[in-house]
Formats: structure tokens, C-alpha cells, sequence
């Protein structure tokens, strides 16, 4: 086995170990030991690249300094069958958001919160831009069984936590059990046994833009109104696509710029979903 395996300028590597030290790239210091998930670096984990390397392919996850690192390590972090949660949120974490990198991810509603496709992951995940204008925010809502990452890459955003509604009850006020404020750079992780969230931008003057990543991806989950506890559920639908509007939501803009020209279409009823 190679006694360097990895080789960029950023990560050093003991000969055949597991363990890896990250060093800033400012300081240079070995500061925040990165130690690879066990299960994850084992070739038998069944990767089909691990075994044609004979090693695990996770080795070679750099740190991730552009936007593209990070898909790049993400890829390769959701390759195997076993995901350890706080090696991801560490590792999205590493990633110091630079706003030309997503800029042309992030497409703003003035009406509502957007979200906008940034990856497919291989099929594994779905990686998405959320833009929040000043004060919007989420429903109370569920992930549909599936991880959910989130990375402030901009402003702050609040996540609110809840608990499940209890089934017993027809109709009972769901009220917050925490508060948690997340800025930039910083990572949030939940999932359906951690409860519900709702996730808003509480600032009146700025915008914030947020990194998610769901895995399994999802295309419906559950809401929740927050004074009956009643739940229905919510199609997932993308803003824009890699960098593109989608085609349901260039009708959308499309009606609604007809509207602001053309009274006579202010009574139609394409509204958004
Ligand atoms: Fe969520």
C-alpha cells in the first residue's frame, strides 16, 4: 500500500492508517483530528471502488475548500452503505461557504422560501440550495424517514424543534421544545426520530441561504399545522434545477409578471402549490 495516500496539500496521512489529520489551510495547524468512521474504511464495506483499490476510497476525501470538493467528498462519503452522521456533518462543516461558488444556485421568491437543486448524488442524496428572504420560513414538517443535513452558507437561520403530535389527541396546539440559531457555516442534522422542525429567517433585513442534503432523497413529507397538530402532505418541488429555472416555476414567474402588467389576469388561479 502506498505510504502517502493522500496527497494534496491539506491532509496527512500515516502509512496505513485509518486515521487522518486535517490541517487548516490558513494556520496551518493539525487542528480538528478528522478520524474516518471505522465501518467506512473498511474495503469489505462492498464499494465497488473500495475493492478495486483495495482500500477505502473515503482516504482520498480532501478537505473540501470549493463548493465542487464538497460534492466531490459527498459522493464518495454516501458511496458506502454505512454513513456516519457526524463525519458528514464534520465534513460539511469544513467547507467555508464562498458565495460566488452557489450564487447561481440561489433563485429568490419574494413570496415564499425556494429550493433550488444543486446535486443528485448518484441517486443516494439530493443536495439543494434553500434561499430564505427576509423573514420566510417553513411549515412545521417531517424528512420522510430520511437524513437531513443543513448548512448555513449565508446569514442565519432558526430551527425550531418539535415533537411528533401525539395520535391520541384529534387536535392539540404543537408548541416548540427548543430554539436552536445556526450561522453561517454552521451544520444542523435531523431526522423523523428526532422529531419535526420548522426552519425560518428571523432577520427582517437579511436574506439567508442554506446548504441541504437529504439522503434518502424524497419527493413528499409531511406538514403540520402548528394549532391543531393536524398533518396532510406536501409535494417537494424544485425552484430551479442546477442552476436552471424549472418549467413549473417559469409558468409561474410568467403568470405572475403577466399579472403585474395585465389586470385582466388577476383573477387567474395559477398560485403557487
Ligand atoms: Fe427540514
Amino acid at each position: 500500500m502506498s505510504t502517502d495516500i493522500c496527497s494534496d496539500n491539506y491532509r496527512k496521512c500515516s502509512s496505513n492508517s485509518d486515521n487522518c489529520k486535517m490541517e487548516n489551510p490558513d494556520t496551518g495547524s493539525s487542528e480538528g483530528e478528522f478520524e474516518m468512521d471505522i465501518e467506512s474504511t473498511d474495503v469489505d464495506c462492498g464499494n465497488k471502488e473500495c475493492l478495486e483499490k483495495g482500500r477505502c476510497i473515503t482516504n482520498d476525501i480532501r478537505v473540501p475548500v470549493t463548493l465542487a470538493d464538497l460534492v466531490d467528498g459527498l459522493h464518495k462519503f454516501f458511496s458506502h452503505e454505512k454513513i456516519n452522521i457526524d463525519n458528514v456533518k464534520e465534513y460539511m462543516s469544513m467547507y467555508k461557504s464562498k458565495n460566488k461558488e452557489w450564487r447561481k444556485f440561489a433563485k429568490f421568491d419574494q413570496h415564499r422560501y425556494t429550493r433550488n437543486l444543486v446535486d443528485v448524488g448518484n441517486g443516494k442524496f439530493n443536495l439543494m440550495i434553500l434561499c430564505w428572504n427576509e423573514n420566510q420560513g417553513s411549515s412545521i414538517h417531517s424528512h420522510a424517514n430520511s437524513h437531513c443535513f443543513m448548512k448555513v452558507v449565508d446569514g442565519s437561520v432558526n430551527e425550531e424543534m418539535f415533537d411528533w403530535p401525539n395520535e391520541s389527541e384529534s387536535e392539540h396546539e404543537m408548541s416548540a421544545k427548543g430554539m436552536s440559531t445556526y450561522n453561517r457555516n454552521e451544520v444542523a442534522y435531523i431526522c423523523d426520530a428526532m422529531g419535526l422542525h420548522r426552519v425560518s429567517n428571523p432577520s427582517h433585513t437579511d436574506k439567508a441561504v442554506s446548504l441541504h442534503l437529504y439522503s434518502p432523497p424524497f419527493d413528499e413529507c409531511k406538514v403540520f399545522d402548528q394549532r391543531t397538530g393536524h398533518e396532510s402532505s406536501a409535494k417537494v418541488t424544485f425552484w430551479s434545477k442546477v442552476g436552471k429555472w424549472t418549467l413549473l416555476m417559469r409558468l409561474q414567474k410568467t403568470t405572475k409578471d403577466l399579472k403585474s402588467y395585465c389586470p385582466l389576469l388577476l383573477s387567474c388561479h395559477c398560485e403557487d402549490a
